[in-house]
């Protein structure tokens, strides 16, 4: 009886912890402000989710993705780090927002990527990377693996 509670205790107190590292969004690289970077991008229409600047950077296997047309190796990581946009649009505003994508086999429901959004303080956001993120890149980018910037946009 004794060894019974011992086991439904252990596995009530590990459990959680389990399930909460399955659904703890990614930690932010700390470097990836030294990858390849993208040009700089302005959009200025304000309907749109991206208006603003932004730059995205790429890992050296997301780079091997980009070069291949879309066939992004296990682990490849890209970011995009988006400012806003100041009365001079060629002057990058503050910092608002952070997103990122990560090639994991495990992330079955979301094309094999994690997204994750994240604050300017790189602190999670709360958008849902399920509905939001994917839901949109599966509609823009299915035929690239989900993937909607390409080479040239790295091609300055
Ligand atoms: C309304 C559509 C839309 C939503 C929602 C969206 N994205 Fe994107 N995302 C885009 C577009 C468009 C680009 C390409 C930007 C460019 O070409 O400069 C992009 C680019 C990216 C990139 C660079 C790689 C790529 O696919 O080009 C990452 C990383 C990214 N998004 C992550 C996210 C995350 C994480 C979320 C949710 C927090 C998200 N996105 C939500 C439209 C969307």
């Amino acid at each position: 009886m004794k060894a019974v509670l011992v086991i439904v205790l252990a596995v009530s107190v590990f459990l959680p912890a389990v399930y909460a590292s399955a659904s703890t969004p990614l930690k932010l690289p700390k470097n990836y402000h030294s990858w390849q970077k993208s040009s700089r991008k302005v959009v200025t229409d304000k309907n749109s989710l991206f208006y603003g600047v932004h730059y995205i950077y790429a890992d050296k296997k997301g780079m091997q993705g980009y070069r291949s047309g879309g066939r992004f190796p296990e682990g490849s990581t890209i970011v995009v780090d988006f400012y806003n946009i100041g009365a001079n649009p060629s002057v990058d505003g503050a910092r608002n927002m952070i997103a990122l994508m990560r090639k994991d086999r495990r992330a079955k429901e979301t094309g094999g990527w994690i997204f994750a959004g994240y604050g300017p303080d790189g602190k999670p956001n709360d958008i849902d990377p399920a509905t939001v993120c994917f839901g949109c890149h599966k509609k823009d980018a299915s035929d690239r693996g989900y993937v909607i910037s390409t080479l040239k946009d790295f091609q300055k």
